[in-house]
């Protein structure tokens, strides 16, 4: 604009007027081609949205899935499956017929033994493939969908599972040994509430209750009266799980774990309720590649954010540069082994720092104790997809896996077409200057916390 304005001044003003219609006549066109873009967005919208809600029957989810991989998600018709629509049925069973000490051995067993399921079958790891790190609790029903999606993504044979668990169930445990379309390892949280019931890390009876004052506390002498959080509440045992889970699996995978412990390629992190794009593969490679030309600072790719609407048709082939951001880009986020190295530099950063997300926790060490920042490269239109509306952050009362389940499946049937994009486009997210760290969200105060994490970090 300014070049043509800086030229248009010694014209005449014949050529002036005219060039000024031209420029009205471009405008139009402008114009019109914008209206046009508008309406397709428009269009592809409402096509989507029309569609969206339509059929979350069992029958229609099975539909939209292949044959061969229907046998994952069979319920077997035990006890343990329960029937009721309050949105329980995601959980395994309660029966408990195994006790502490069975469980307790076999997951020394696993950990121990570091069996790779389908060793023989695919061909071994290369330093550049990926291996994906599945971090799961109990929601069996999502897991479930989360291997369908894994199943129909093309190159998934010559990645590794890593099935990262904190409870020990012989239901999950079939389930994932019956995957047969990759290399699959299962390692065990050894430190879960499960296996410590009544002790710490789990709930000691001796410990202070949440809500009591500190004075009070004191004067009871119970366990931890000496370190509430910063919100003045005491340990909540559940709350704690996941963040010394996480630490204690990517020390694991990236240390010890015989299989990945000298891989330099990515390590893809999911989580239990989580959803694959088929592509999802093919997006990481694309942005590993692109990130090695244009974006040296980036060291964490992330496949998906939240988000209400989902438009490929626009941005299946954007993607954004950003500080990485906790509560944005901690879904499927990979990195690799000179990011975890700098990251575990600052283990006493994460196991000190008083809030119960890891992934807040993570956020304040790429902004207070790393000396390279975390630069995320995320996918704008996302290939992960969350499909666990009924996780402890989301408490609903009618909370059906199904309805976000065929979503998802509507979502990508809708986009297929704009999945695997040759090259990527970058854009710039404008991150408000300083967002003013609030003090944490606590529930990690405890000083046995900080050490059972500490003592977890392999350095
Ligand atoms: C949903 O889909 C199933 C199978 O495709 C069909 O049998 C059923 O009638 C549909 N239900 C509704 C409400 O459309
Ligand atoms: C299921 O429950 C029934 C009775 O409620 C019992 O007879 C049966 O043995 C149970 N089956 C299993 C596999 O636990
Ligand atoms: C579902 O939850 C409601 C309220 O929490 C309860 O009244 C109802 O009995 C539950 N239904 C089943 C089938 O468990
Ligand atoms: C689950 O098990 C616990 C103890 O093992 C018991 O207190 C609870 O009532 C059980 N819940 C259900 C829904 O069976
Ligand atoms: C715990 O379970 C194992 C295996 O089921 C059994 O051999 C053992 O006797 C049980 N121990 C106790 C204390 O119940
Ligand atoms: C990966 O292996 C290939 C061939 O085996 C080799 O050329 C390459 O340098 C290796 N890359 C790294 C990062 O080790
Ligand atoms: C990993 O590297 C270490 C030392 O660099 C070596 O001793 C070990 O054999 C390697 N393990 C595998 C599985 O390649
Ligand atoms: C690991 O990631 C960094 C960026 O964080 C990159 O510079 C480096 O080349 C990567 N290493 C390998 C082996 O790909």
């Amino acid at each position: 604009m300014s070049s043509e304005s800086s030229q248009t001044w010694s014209l005449t003003s014949h050529q002036i007027t005219c060039s000024l219609s031209w420029i009205r006549g471009g405008l139009v066109i402008l114009i019109l081609v914008f209206m046009y873009f508008q309406l397709n967005l428009l269009l592809s919208f409402s096509k989507s949205s029309e569609n969206l809600d339509t059929n979350d029957s069992d029958e229609a989810i099975l539909s939209m899935i292949p044959a061969e991989l229907h046998k994952f998600l069979s319920l077997k018709p035990t006890n343990s499956t329960r029937t009721n629509s309050n949105g329980s049925d995601d959980k395994i069973s309660n029966i408990s017929t195994l006790n502490i000490s069975y469980i307790k051995e076999r997951i020394a067993q696993y950990n121990l033994q570091q069996r790779v399921l389908n060793g023989n079958s695919f061909q071994s790891l290369e330093n550049d493939s990926i291996v994906i790190v599945v971090q799961i609790h109990d929601r069996i029903n999502y897991l479930r969908y989360l291997i369908v999606s894994l199943a129909q993504a093309p190159g998934i044979s010559h990645t590794l599972l890593v099935f990262s668990h904190d409870y020990y169930d012989e239901q999950m445990n079939s389930l994932v040994q019956s995957i047969d379309f990759c290399k699959v390892i299962q390692i065990f949280y050894p430190y879960s509430i499960q296996a410590h019931p009544e002790e710490f890390p789990g709930e000691d009876p001796e410990d202070c209750p949440r809500d009591m004052k500190k004075e009070h506390a004191v004067q009871k002498k119970c366990n931890n009266a000496l370190s509430p959080d910063v919100h003045g509440h005491y340990r909540e045992a559940k709350f704690t799980q996941t963040k010394h889970h996480w630490w204690w699996k990517a020390n694991r995978v990236f240390k010890q774990l015989e299989v990945t412990r000298n891989h330099s390629g990515l390590i893809l992190m999911l989580e239990e309720d989580h959803y694959v794009g088929r592509d999802f593969i093919h997006m990481l490679r694309l942005m590993e590649k692109t990130s090695k030309v244009s974006c040296r600072h980036c060291n964490v790719f992330s496949l998906g954010t939240y988000m209400k609407t989902y438009n490929y048709y626009a941005n299946s082939k954007k993607v954004e540069i950003s500080p990485w951001i906790g509560g944005k880009h901690n879904m499927g986020m990979a990195f690799n082994r000179s990011t975890w190295m700098q990251i575990v530099d600052c283990a006493s950063f994460f196991c000190g720092y008083d809030d119960y997300n890891w992934d807040w926790s993570l956020q304040q060490v790429s902004e207070k104790c790393l000396k390279q920042k975390l630069h995320v490269m995320v996918a704008v239109a996302p290939r992960v997809f969350h499909i666990g509306e009924c996780g402890f952050h989301h408490r609903k009362n009618n909370c059906r896996s199904n309805s976000v389940i065929s979503k998802v499946q509507q979502v990508l049937k809708l986009s297929r077409r704009y999945f695997y994009p040759d090259r990527l486009i970058l854009t710039y997210s404008t991150v408000p200057k300083k967002t003013k760290p609030s003090k944490g969200n606590g529930g990690w105060g405890d000083k046995r916390d900080h050490k059972l994490c500490m003592g977890m970090t392999v350095g």
